[in-house]
């Protein structure tokens, strides 16, 4: 049964708010778990949907994989007994990709079905398949699934043509178990790439320069069991920043990484936006209307694509025209006319949101067009005057942990709700 948010908006948000582990640093390692035979344990892992299918997926092709609790995972690979994967559930997540890499580099095979995911706009795979080509394997796409096969993997010099966070890891799960050493050049520098190069190395791989442009591998023939905690979610503590600041809340962030939200927390500041650092917390409070600015997507340290729609939704509450330039995906912009029907004045024309600033929102009923929109309408509608719906919420719950939950410790007024259940719905509506 599909589900759906309900809120009342007008709440400013307080309290204190935990974040998860990150998604798409999860995604890269539970995939290299599988390249040993020995146990590796995983911490911090966040409960949500495209772990859990990518976690099937291993399952799938024989992986034993133990959940400890909701944040822990064994996975032992030494039970792996087929290389091709292909059932609709991981054509949904974008990740699956990874098995590729991962079982290219264990196994020196594999074919995965074609990666589905979010649709923001064309989402090609040339960079990975040409790093596969580059390490001397074949690489082709037939009936939806992409093959991959090698009689050995050799170390290669490898330019990417575009910044790309999915092709950089792949191409270095593939090559951290090639022969000799491979250079990856114009590589992407998100922490979810140094995360998933510190996990390899603690596995026995040799992975130098993660985190800059030029990653350098030398391959090595086995990797061993290992126990690793992965970092927080620096998207889903960039969201609750600007939950607290566009409901006009005093939120601390606790369990993430400063430095990892920069980008947001300049913009934040630069707009008007109260951040407070800590070691491993930041606190955002705000009382008054926030100004405007301009953004451009730039792959990190620039400002993420995934935060993109959630600043756009902040914009729209500030005073002035603001400008949005995505450059990383062309179709990100699907939750404007979603927007656009809570009151938000915003133009886009090609890749550029052009977004006057209104002073507020009113309800209404919207569905979410993908994760980060989705996350973002959820926020529009904690600020809105009135009952806000988003359905579709299934977007929501690939990315974000308990999303509901959290919002409600920090004083929202927002339920799960069936999408039939209309007694639920009047209820919300007497209560709130
Ligand atoms: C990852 C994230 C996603 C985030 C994105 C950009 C995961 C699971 N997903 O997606 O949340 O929005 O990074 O930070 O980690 N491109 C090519 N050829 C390729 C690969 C990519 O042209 O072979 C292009 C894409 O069309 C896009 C750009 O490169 O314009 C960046 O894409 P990429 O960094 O690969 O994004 P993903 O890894 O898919």
């Amino acid at each position: 049964m599909e589900n759906q948010y309900i809120m009342k908006g007008g709440v400013p948000l307080k309290g204190e708010v935990t974040i998860s582990g990150m998604k798409n640093s999860a995604l890269g390692i539970i995939a290299a778990a599988i390249m040993t035979d020995e146990t590796v344990t995983i911490d911090n892992l966040p409960n949500v949907r495209d772990i859990n299918v990518l976690l099937d997926a291993i399952k799938g092709i024989g992986a034993t994989v133990v959940r400890v609790d909701d944040h822990k995972v064994r996975i032992n690979g030494s039970t792996i007994s087929d290389v091709a994967i292909d059932y609709d559930a991981i054509r949904r997540i974008r990740a699956s990709y990874y098995l590729l890499g991962a079982l290219l580099g264990k196994y020196k095979e594999a074919s995965v079905a074609l990666p589905g995911g979010c649709d923001i706009g064309s989402r090609p795979i040339d960079q990975h398949l040409k790093g596969f080509r580059a390490l001397g394997a074949t690489a082709t796409v037939e009936y939806g699934m992409v093959n991959t096969y090698a009689d050995e993997l050799t170390g290669s010099h490898i330019y990417l043509d575009v910044v790309s966070v999915g092709a950089t890891i792949n191409i270095m799960l593939a090559a951290c178990m090639a022969n000799g050493r491979t250079v990856i050049e114009n590589a992407a520098k998100e922490p979810h790439i140094v995360d998933v190069a510190n996990f390899l190395n603690s596995m026995g791989a040799s992975i130098k320069g993660a985190g800059t442009d030029k990653i350098r591998i030398n391959g090595v023939s086995r990797l061993h069991a290992t126990e690793y905690s992965i970092v927080p979610d620096m998207i889903e503590a960039g969201t609750f920043m600007i939950a607290a600041a566009a409901t006009k809340g005093d939120v601390i962030i606790k369990n993430v990484i400063p430095k990892h939200l920069e980008a947001t927390s300049v913009k934040l500041i630069e707009i008007g936006a109260k951040v407070e650092e800590f070691d491993d917390a930041v606190r955002v409070y705000s009382s008054s209307r926030l100004g405007h600015t301009q953004i451009k997507t730039l792959p990190y340290p620039g400002f993420p694509t995934d935060m993109q729609p959630q600043m756009s939704m902040l914009l729209s509450l500030s005073e002035g025209t603001s400008t949005v330039t995505e450059s990383i995906f062309e179709n990100r912009f699907k939750y404007v006319d979603e927007l656009s029907r809570m009151g938000a004045k915003i133009k886009v024309e090609g890749n550029v949101a052009i977004i006057e600033g209104v002073p507020g929102f009113t309800g209404a009923a919207i569905t979410a067009p993908d994760l980060r929109a989705g996350a973002a309408l959820v926020v529009a509608g904690l600020v809105a005057d009135g009952i806000t719906i988003v359905d579709s919420i299934k977007y929501i719950e690939r990315g974000y942990e308990a999303f509901e939950d959290k919002l409600k410790a920090l004083g929202a007024k927002i339920e799960k709700l069936a999408v039939d259940d209309e007694r639920g719905v009047q209820k919300f509506k007497m209560m709130a």
